[in-house]
């Protein structure tokens, strides 16, 4: 495969953009080599600037789940676009966004429209902070909540390790207050609830998480957050950034009965284009000015594009749930990729969550960040490269989801399951 236009187009950007990229992930940081550079994307697949196909794992880290350019979403965009783009005040169609969003996820009594997930974490702990008058927020390792500065800490060695910063800029102070647990480490909950539980304002979890390769949640972890954060006032923030209207219709929560105070939502509730959106019990949710007196502003909340993307992706997932599609099409997936590691001889585990899903390279599915960073990540990286070259693109790192979209096919299924076996079986 030439990638000759990639290459010349990337050099480029190395001299124009930190990294030639605007967001880390992209870098292909952790299997090494230069990113494909894009042109187009149509349904399941993308294609480069060389003119390859590629069949679509990456789904823009998450949005896409309906496929790229899905007829009715840019058929709604374009309508928009028509109507102006940005005005800068209320519009009937953040009523309408809000309203579909309640309807899908229940607990959201209420609903503020920001533009990324990262806002969304960040006013949903401020809100957290704000409306219980405490001030620490519990986290854990390995779960990522975008780049809010208070929450990018790295994992502590014990159970209730206080933050330290794991990004140069971020200050100690800024951390102080953020609290690293294990996740499903149901005692080191219970020992850091005993020990500061009149200081915690609030726990942010990812219920599957994502972003160290997919993890579940036990069951005893997912009560022991309910019923802790409960006994002792502080709030649940559940981040369904990425899992939001993926994993169900009503996101994690939906799939694994968890009733949150508060819901993070990002990625698809813009159906590929810029929101966030933060939301929960209604009498949190007043405490946000100018019903309340916690800040949270953005020139461009609510924007109308951003919105119609959002609506026409979120109706469209009401009228048609392809989650059962999705269900079926990514347990075919996994089972070929486990076969396929299997009759190499490669140590792996799997672990799915309906269109999530992770092939790791070690043969423990790990359970919390120590147990994924046992990883073979070179082998990954020679997996990621073989599925490259055969016309598949995954993530660019073992700590990362695949997605699978209602527009892929068995036939797309296969073809990636045949490219795996190559790729696993190449030394
Ligand atoms: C669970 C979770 N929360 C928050 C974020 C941050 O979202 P954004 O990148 O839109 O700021 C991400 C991004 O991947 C995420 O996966």
């Amino acid at each position: 495969m030439l990638h000759d236009q990639s290459h010349a187009i990337f050099s480029r950007a190395q001299q124009l953009i930190p990294g030639g990229v605007n967001s880390p992930a992209r870098a292909f940081g952790g299997v090494g080599g230069e990113p494909v550079v894009f042109e187009r994307a149509a349904g399941a697949y993308l294609f480069d600037v060389d003119g390859n196909r590629y069949i679509d794992y990456v789904g823009a880290w998450g949005p896409m789940i309906l496929g790229h350019q899905h007829p009715v979403v840019v058929e709604a965009v374009k309508k928009a676009a028509d109507r102006g783009f940005s005005f800068g005040a209320p519009t009937r169609a953040e009523n309408e966004l809000a309203e579909l969003i309640s309807a899908c996820v229940p607990s959201i009594e209420m609903v503020r429209l920001v533009s990324s997930g990262t806002e969304a974490t960040m006013s949903a702990i401020r809100l957290a902070r704000g409306f219980t008058g405490r001030d620490v927020i519990i986290k854990f390792a390995g779960n990522y909540h975008g780049h809010v500065d208070s929450l990018l800490v790295a994992a502590g060695s014990s159970a209730a390790t206080l933050g330290v910063p794991n990004s140069p800029g971020v200050t100690a102070g800024t951390t102080k207050d953020t609290l690293i647990l294990q996740y499903n480490d149901v005692p080191g909950l219970e020992e850091a609830f005993a020990k500061h539980g009149s200081r915690i304002a609030g726990v942010i979890f990812e219920p599957v998480v994502g972003n160290m390769g997919v993890v579940v949640p036990s069951p005893a972890f997912l009560t022991g957050l309910r019923s802790l954060s409960q006994q002792h006032g502080a709030l649940l923030i559940c981040d369904e950034v990425m899992t939001g209207f993926r994993v169900a219709l009503g996101g994690a929560q939906e799939r694994l009965k968890i009733q949150p105070d508060i819901t993070t939502l990002g990625k698809i509730v813009g159906g590929g284009l810029p929101i966030g959106a933060y939301g929960g019990r209604r009498d949190i949710m007043q405490h946000i000015l100018p019903a309340g007196k916690v800040f949270q502003a953005g020139t461009n909340s609510g924007n109308p594009i951003a919105t119609a993307a959002g609506i026409a992706t979120l109706q469209e997932l009401r009228k048609n749930p392809p989650h059962e599609k999705l269900e079926q099409l990514s347990a075919r997936l996994a089972d070929g990729l486990l076969t396929a590691a299997k009759s190499a001889g490669v140590p792996h585990s799997l672990s799915r969550v309906g269109s999530m899903l992770t092939l790791f390279f070690n043969e423990q599915a790990p359970h919390d960040w120590p147990t994924a960073a046992k990883c073979d990540t070179a082998r990954f990286a020679q997996y990621f490269w073989g599925l490259l070259e055969s016309g598949v693109y995954m993530p660019c790192s073992q700590y990362e989801a695949l997605f699978v979209s209602a527009a892929h096919t068995e036939a797309d299924i296969d073809a990636t399951i045949t490219a795996a076996q190559a790729a696993l079986q190449s030394p």
